[in-house]
């Protein structure tokens, strides 16, 4: 795995081991008051931008793009604002963050469906 591919796989990785080390945290302490936003990270950060990895591994012509990289780029962007948003917005300290973060996570995921259908029937 290089490239696009391994970024995306590389940092959902990192990603989840963070959410991982979140949840023992909340579990010990019993304040899940967070889970949300540990839920997020893990399912977004890891299920979501793992996926995109695994995608490009398999249609290397797709991650060769310049595309490729702008989603990269967009994806992290929208993550890493998303999660302190949405803790942000759970203790009643604003949500423009969460708001931010979501429209740059809903833009990676449009990119990502213009890319899915311009390299149809390209092979594995
Ligand atoms: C060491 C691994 C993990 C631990 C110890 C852990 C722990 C927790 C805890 C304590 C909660 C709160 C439960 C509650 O309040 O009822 C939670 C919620 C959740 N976790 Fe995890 N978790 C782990 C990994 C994951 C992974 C890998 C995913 C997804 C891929 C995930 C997704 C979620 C989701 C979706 C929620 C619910 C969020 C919500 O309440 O809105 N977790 N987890």
């Amino acid at each position: 795995m290089r490239g696009v591919a391994f970024w995306f796989f590389a940092t959902a990785a990192i990603y989840v081991a963070i959410g991982m080390v979140w949840g023992i945290v909340m579990s010990a302490t019993m304040d899940h008051s967070l889970s949300p936003a540990h839920g997020h990270l893990n399912l977004i950060g890891w299920v979501t931008m793992g996926l995109f990895g695994l995608y490009y591994h398999n249609v290397p012509e797709a991650a060769e793009t310049q595309l490729a990289k702008i989603h990269f780029l967009v994806a992290t962007l929208g993550l890493v604002l998303i999660i302190p948003g949405i803790v942000m917005a759970l203790r009643q300290a604003g949500d423009s963050l969460a708001k931010a973060g979501s429209a740059l996570t809903l833009i990676s995921m449009l990119i990502f469906v213009f890319i899915v259908f311009r390299n149809r029937g390209k092979p594995a």
